[in-house]
């Protein structure tokens, strides 16, 4: 898989629709980005500033699903008297954990675990129901079949698996908190936008597992998007925003059936998605799998009958072009619908979310 990534790195180096901004980029790991000089939203200040619409406390003890771990090993050996509450701090260690794993683990893909990590915090997320008060990140289902099973699901018990060291050295975490926060980290060194985030979310059992069909089909139309996303609350502005997530990763003839990458950065979190939207010119690739769009100057780049019919729908492509002119409004938006998304159904007991600093 490294070789493929430094084959596809090579060819975008001498394609010519490399985004200006990111040109001198392409050919270095994210990980090595992040310290290369990413822009300034690692500490609080700045996230409050970019990030106004959101809540900003930083709580202190939180009484989440984990208030009960009684720790008997590892970092906080001295507590062994009483029930273990984790702290802000606590949670950062694991955020610290997962960014390190990030940078050590780089063989995969295109040089980072990150993306599959932002698919599985979404996947766990987008299963809510908001009628029923079922699904979401509370309980962690996906962890069982049926649901681990389900198609759109395909390809992520990579990201499990690869958080699976991170539980054991914190086992304290529930595994829901744990999935996000990988998200919220894996979009945060990715040069994404500040993710604050909040632990709640318990573990529950196979019962609690979601029926199949409730994350999006992405052989269809606007139609379906609005069903799938209005089911779990959100509006055509926060639909578009968390579209702008296909900017990581690329779809894998192994799992979805679809092939290649969205953008030449996928390790970096940016608003080429849409720049690409409205900028390139799509035409129907011509090859034995699903029907998808390619790029017609390079024909290595792909967008999915979904991401299309968001310049297709009058109201979805005024929010494609804001995002696509304005990175800074897509970073702000995206981060508050994400931040809604990792939330939907979990019965937090506390309103301060957390915003951790990245890694150096
Ligand atoms: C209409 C909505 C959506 C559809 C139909 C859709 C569909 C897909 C498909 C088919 C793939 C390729 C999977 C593979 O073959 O590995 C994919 C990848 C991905 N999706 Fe989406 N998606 C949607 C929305 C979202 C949202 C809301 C997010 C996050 C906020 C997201 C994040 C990602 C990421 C990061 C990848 C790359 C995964 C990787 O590289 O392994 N997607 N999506």
């Amino acid at each position: 898989m490294a070789s493929a990534a430094r084959t596809f790195t090579r060819a975008i180096a001498r394609s010519n629709l490399r985004p200006v901004a990111r040109s001198s980029r392409f050919a270095v790991p994210a990980q090595t980005l992040r310290s290369a000089g990413r822009r300034g939203y690692s500490s609080e200040a700045n996230a409050s500033k970019s990030n106004s619409g959101l809540f900003w406390g930083i709580g202190g003890l939180v009484a989440g699903g984990a208030a009960y771990y009684f720790y008997s090993s590892g970092d906080v050996k001295a507590k062994v008297t009483g029930p273990f509450v984790p702290t802000q701090e606590d949670y950062q260690k694991v955020y610290n954990e997962i960014a390190r794993l990030l940078v050590e683990k780089d063989d995969y893909d295109d040089g980072s675990y990150g993306p599959v990590l932002v698919r599985l915090a979404w996947h766990a997320s987008g299963t809510y129901d908001k009628e029923t008060g079922t699904g979401g990140s509370n309980g962690a289902t996906m962890r069982f079949a049926p649901e681990s099973d389900h198609g759109a699901n395909a390809g992520l018990k990579i990201a499990r698996d690869f958080l699976e060291p991170v539980h054991e050295k914190f086992p304290w975490i529930s595994y829901g908190d744990l999935w996000t926060l990988a998200g919220v980290c894996a979009i945060q060194e990715m040069q994404g936008p500040v993710i604050p985030w909040r632990p709640g979310r318990q573990d529950r059992d196979v019962a609690a597992c979601t029926p199949d069909g409730r994350l999006p089909d992405a052989s269809k139309g606007q139609d379906h998007i609005r069903a799938i996303f209005g089911r779990m609350g959100f509006d055509d502005r926060e639909m578009v925003a968390l579209s702008g997530a296909h900017s990581l990763g690329r779809a894998h003839t192994d799992r979805s059936g679809y092939d290649g990458p969205w953008d030449f950065s996928p390790t970096v979190f940016t608003n080429e998605f849409f720049r690409l939207l409205v900028d390139e010119k799509w035409a129907w690739k011509k090859w034995n799998g699903p029907a998808q769009y390619t790029d017609s100057k390079t024909k290595t780049l792909m967008m999915l009958p979904t991401d299309l019919a968001l310049i297709k729908d009058k109201e979805f492509k005024k929010h494609v072009d804001r995002y696509a002119k304005d990175s800074e409004v897509f970073f702000n938006e995206f981060s508050e619908a994400f931040v809604k998304l990792l939330e939907l159904g979990v019965p937090f007991k506390s309103e301060d979310r957390y915003v951790f600093k990245t890694s150096e």
